[in-house]
Formats: C-alpha cells, sequence, structure tokens
C-alpha cells in the first residue's frame, strides 16, 4: 500500500514515521512518502492544503484524508466527483475547542478582561457580578464540535441555543434549523459562537445584518474560518455599541496583515488560529484506523458531502 502526504507547512518526517508505524503489519506492507511532483499514484492521501497538480496527478486514490475538520480550502480544487475526501473527526480537537470558547466566554462574562486592566492600574475595585440568565449563548453550527461546545456551556448553567442546518435534540440547548430559525435564533442570542464550515451558504454570514439582530451588548467568538465574518461590519458595530466586543482566533487574512485594526482593538482578543489544533498521534490513529476499515471494506466516518461543503 502507497500513502501520499501532502501538507503545506507541515514537517513531513514525523507523520510519514508514525503513518508507517501504525500501518507496518498491513497484508503487503506499507510505503508512506512526501508527495513529489511525478511521483507513482498512491492508495491513500493526507493532506493540507495541497496543490490542483497533486488531486491531478493523483488519480487512482481510495480516499484523501484532510488533516483539519474543516475542507474549505480542499473542495476549492477540482476532484474527480468519485473521490472520497475524509475530514478529521475531532481526534482531540473537540476538548480544545470547548477549553477555548468556555475561557472567551467566561472572560468576557466575569470581566476578567477588565480586571485585568484594572489591576495592572493598582485599582481594587469590583465589577457587580453579571447575571448568567443574560447572556444566553447561541452555537452556529452543531457538529462535532459545535455540540461538544454547546453541552460545556451548558454545563456551567448558562441558556445556550444552537443553530444548524437540521434540527438536533442536545440536553441543555434549544435547537434552531434553517433559514426559518435563523431570526429567532439570532435575537435570543447575547454571545454568539460560529462553528459553521466554510461553505457558499455561510460565507460572510457574520455581517452587519445578522449581527445587528443580536441582542444589545452582544458578544462575538469566531472560531471557525475568516471568511464567515464581515470584518468592517463587526467593527462598525462595536463603535456603535451595539456589540461589547469579540473573540477571534481565525480571519480573512491569515497571518493577520501588520496594521489591521484588530491588532490593537481594545474590545478585541486575537490568537494565531489555534483554537483546536492538529493533534499529529492522535490524527495518525484515526486515519490508520480508517484505512484498515476501507480495507476491510467497512464505512467510515466524516466523510464529506462534497456537493453540501462539509
Ligand atoms: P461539522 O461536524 O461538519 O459540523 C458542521 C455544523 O454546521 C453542522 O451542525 C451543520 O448542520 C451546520 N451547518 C452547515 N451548514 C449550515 C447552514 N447552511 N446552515 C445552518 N447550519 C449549517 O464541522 P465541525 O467538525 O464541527 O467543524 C466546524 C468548523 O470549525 C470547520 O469546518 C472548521 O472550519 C472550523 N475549525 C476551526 C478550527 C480552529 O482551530 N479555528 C479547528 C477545527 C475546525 P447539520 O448538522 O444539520 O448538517
Ligand atoms: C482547522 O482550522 C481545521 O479545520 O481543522
Amino acid at each position: 500500500m502507497k500513502i501520499a502526504f501532502c501538507c503545506a507547512n507541515i514537517k513531513a518526517e514525523p507523520w510519514l514515521q508514525g503513518l508507517a508505524a501504525a500501518l507496518q503489519d498491513i497484508d503487503g506492507g506499507v510505503e508512506v512518502s512526501a508527495w513529489e511532483p511525478g511521483a507513482p499514484p498512491a492508495d491513500y492521501a493526507v493532506v493540507w492544503v495541497p496543490p490542483q497538480q497533486f488531486i491531478d496527478e493523483q488519480s487512482a486514490l481510495k480516499a484523501v484524508f484532510n488533516i483539519g475538520a474543516g475542507v474549505d480550502r480542499l473542495l476549492e480544487l477540482r476532484l474527480p466527483p468519485s473521490l472520497r475526501v475524509v475530514r478529521m473527526d475531532d481526534a482531540g480537537m473537540a476538548v480544545q475547542m470547548a477549553e477555548y470558547v468556555s475561557q472567551a466566554l467566561i472572560r468576557h462574562f466575569r470581566g476578567l478582561d477588565l480586571y485585568e486592566a484594572r489591576m495592572r492600574e493598582g485599582d481594587w475595585s469590583y465589577i457587580h457580578p453579571p447575571r448568567r440568565e443574560d447572556f444566553p449563548v447561541g452555537v452556529m453550527g452543531l457538529g462535532v464540535l459545535g455540540e461538544r461546545v454547546a453541552r460545556t456551556v451548558a454545563q456551567f448553567e448558562f441558556p445556550v441555543l444552537g443553530w444548524s442546518r437540521s434540527p438536533k435534540a442536545i440536553e441543555g440547548v434549544r435547537s434552531f434549523s434553517g433559514a426559518s430559525g435563523f431570526d429567532e435564533f439570532l435575537a435570543a442570542t447575547r454571545v454568539l459562537v460560529n462553528l459553521l464550515p466554510l461553505t457558499p451558504e455561510t460565507q460572510g454570514i457574520m455581517n452587519r445584518g445578522t449581527l445587528s439582530r443580536l441582542r444589545a451588548g452582544a458578544y462575538v467568538i469566531n472560531v471557525a474560518r475568516g471568511a464567515h465574518l464581515v470584518e468592517e461590519d463587526l467593527l462598525a458595530l462595536i463603535d456603535e455599541g451595539h456589540i461589547a466586543g469579540a473573540t477571534l482566533d481565525v480571519f480573512r487574512t491569515e497571518p493577520l496583515p501588520a496594521g489591521h485594526p484588530f491588532w490593537q482593538h481594545p474590545k478585541i482578543t486575537i490568537t494565531p488560529h489555534t483554537s483546536a489544533r492538529t493533534l499529529r498521534d492522535e490524527s495518525i490513529a484515526q486515519i490508520a484506523g480508517k484505512i484498515r476499515a476501507l480495507e476491510r471494506g467497512d464505512a467510515v466516518t466524516g466523510v464529506v458531502d462534497t456537493a453540501r461543503g462539509y
């Protein structure tokens, strides 16, 4: 079995060794190599933002494993309609996302950002404790990551709402779905968490029209993709006072360009696309397990519906 590794800006060697070790006993043996133009056809591929040439040349793939949850960049390529695309399915990302969103929510809710500033100025004064019921948290996207985040936030006893394409039954989460449920979801949300995939339908979904419908004093946590947010609209709504602030992990252009207003904005906290990192060992174990399942003819989870875009 041949496995081609083609991941932009990722050190190949530990992945090659890890995949080879995890599949060493496979029938006929395994050869895992970093792809180069003109390489012989592989049976499986492990990719992150591969070039079109890779897809064009590798025409015998049984499956391509995307080493992230989001497949938006991969689906920008011309893919053969029959190619099976498999996304990372948690593999240690969900708990990271739950941690990240919880800290951003709680930091804002408890005023810890304000306390940080006051402490630095020697100001020993209290902020009136907020009421949890005044901070309903709305999670857009209730998939592998969004569901985990919604359940975690519900454990902290915030009112939690979720919005997805299809209705969900998740304990402690009020479910809204589809276009018809969007307005009611937005109107009831104070802290908006975005965990949607980036598709033609969701691009720019956080814009002046939608963000204005959130409850006054809203807070935005974007951990999905930068292109979900119309950045100028967020800045304008913060200036106008409708939005209290934001925690942003993803941006329209990454790395965030020098001089971008988000770098220094006092009401915006930023991190460099790190809320849920791909964990190498967990990912290798998941990919190896799925390759074994596919070789046995079994179904695997995480197969992307390329027409739907996630
Ligand atoms: P997922 O399992 O595919 O879940 C996607 C969710 O979004 C599903 O609940 C789906 O609804 C909903 N959805 C999709 N299109 C919709 C639409 N048009 N209207 C309403 N709901 C819609 O994805 P995931 O694994 O949770 O990951 C979500 C995203 O997080 C990824 O695509 C990626 O962009 C981002 N991400 C970011 C980081 C980071 O470090 N910042 C790390 C990992 C992932 P249904 O359930 O009804 O289908
Ligand atoms: C990271 O952004 C991912 O999609 O896994």
